[in-house]
């Protein structure tokens, strides 16, 4: 059995611990494995196919990052291709794609992915490929699975950064205001808001109000706590606004970012305090991956290369307490997760005296 396996879209600390449970599983298993570099890219001729031994996983499992390479921008069915004026056309590359994993011996595809990367795979399935896929996204936002790879890392990095914000922030008696990031899923600002003990967290899936918000402020500040601090998911918009977008490159996702400057002098200028924000940005994304991660991204590729083994093509291994399952990547793909503001973290915190802003 020949079998490749490729990473795609953002990274997310664990990416290396999967390859290499994956590869190790496979290698137990007397199989070939082949690493595509970045994403789909590498089986369209822009990058190169390399095979992956017991030497080159090694001692790669505690590593950030990804030794294949990724890319947000490789989606074979609609390939930026940039024009002689510098303009872009997207043309349909996946024919090209099948010809060439057909002419590599590639007999099945571990694709390691989030949403994005894993609506691809579905489309290659239905071309006829034998792909199995491996959820991965620090936001936390795919169906199906308890949770993803990289989201613990990511929150514990945030909840550092706030740790270090609560002592300056208290120090000059300011509000500071720090941007964590999340798409339109407001896990890692929950997560990290409630064990870094923020005083406001804004998420997307929760509606709030910039008065609301200076009013929980302001009380603290009437008690004696003259400082605060404010964690807010990149993904939050102000009321009736559409968000703050900055500019993306052809065939990427809409870039987020930007609200903890927005919020942070609307703050200042309500309240009169002193705010200062911060955007924490791909530092979430980078460093080494925590015990949890390591443990269940190696879980994901063991599995992975099972259902493989199981012919489960159009399946992605989900993590479905205390078990790891293969579930089609269609029912995963059919909603996005997010947070349920009625769940017991968002009821921990109200109680603990964290406001939402609502
Ligand atoms: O989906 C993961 C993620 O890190 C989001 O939280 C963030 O909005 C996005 O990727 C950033 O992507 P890029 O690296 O392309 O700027």
């Amino acid at each position: 059995m020949r079998i490749a396996i490729s990473t795609g879209g953002g990274d997310a600390p664990g990416l290396n611990a999967v390859i290499r449970g994956a590869v190790l599983s496979a290698i137990d298993r007397g199989w070939h494995v082949l690493g595509i570099k970045r994403g789909y890219m590498g089986l369209l001729g822009e990058d190169e196919v390399i095979p992956l031994t017991r030497d080159t996983v090694r001692g790669i499992g505690h590593l950030g990052g990804t030794i294949l390479r990724t890319t947000n921008r490789g989606n074979p069915f609609e390939y930026p291709v940039r024009q002689a004026d510098g303009s872009f056309v997207h043309v349909d590359r996946s024919d090209e794609l099948m010809s060439n994993a057909r002419n590599l011996g590639i007999e099945a595809l571990i694709t390691i992915g989030g949403d994005g990367s894993l609506a691809i795979a579905q489309r290659l399935v239905e071309k006829g490929m034998r792909v199995v896929g491996v959820p991965k996204t620090i936001d936390n936002d795919v169906s199906g699975t308890v949770v993803t790879f990289g989201f613990d890392t990511a929150v514990t990095t945030a909840m550092e950064a706030i740790d270090k914000l609560h002592t300056t922030a208290e120090s000059h008696d300011r509000v500071m205001v720090i941007e964590v990031m999340g798409r339109d899923a407001g896990f890692i600002a929950l997560h990290s808001g409630v064990s870094g003990a923020a005083h406001v967290i804004l998420i997307p899936e929760i509606a709030w109000q910039i008065e609301k918000v200076c009013e929980h402020i302001m009380m603290r500040d009437a008690m004696g706590k003259k400082f605060a601090v404010v964690v807010v998911s990149e993904g939050v918009k102000f009321q009736g606004e559409q968000g703050v977008m900055g500019e993306s490159m052809p065939g990427q996702a809409v870039r987020v970012g930007g609200i903890a400057e927005r919020l942070s002098k609307a703050i200042q200028e309500r309240t009169g305090k002193e705010c200062r924000s911060l955007v924490l940005g791909h530092l979430q994304r980078g460093g080494m991956p925590t015990g949890y991660d390591r443990l269940l991204a190696t879980r994901f590729g063991g599995a992975a290369v099972e259902a493989v083994a199981n012919a489960k093509w159009g399946h992605m291994v989900a993590l479905q307490t205390p078990h790891i399952v293969p579930i089609l990547i269609t029912d995963a793909l059919k909603s996005q997760k997010r947070v349920d503001p009625t769940h017991d973290i968002v009821r921990t915190a109200r109680r603990v005296g964290i406001s939402f802003g609502d």
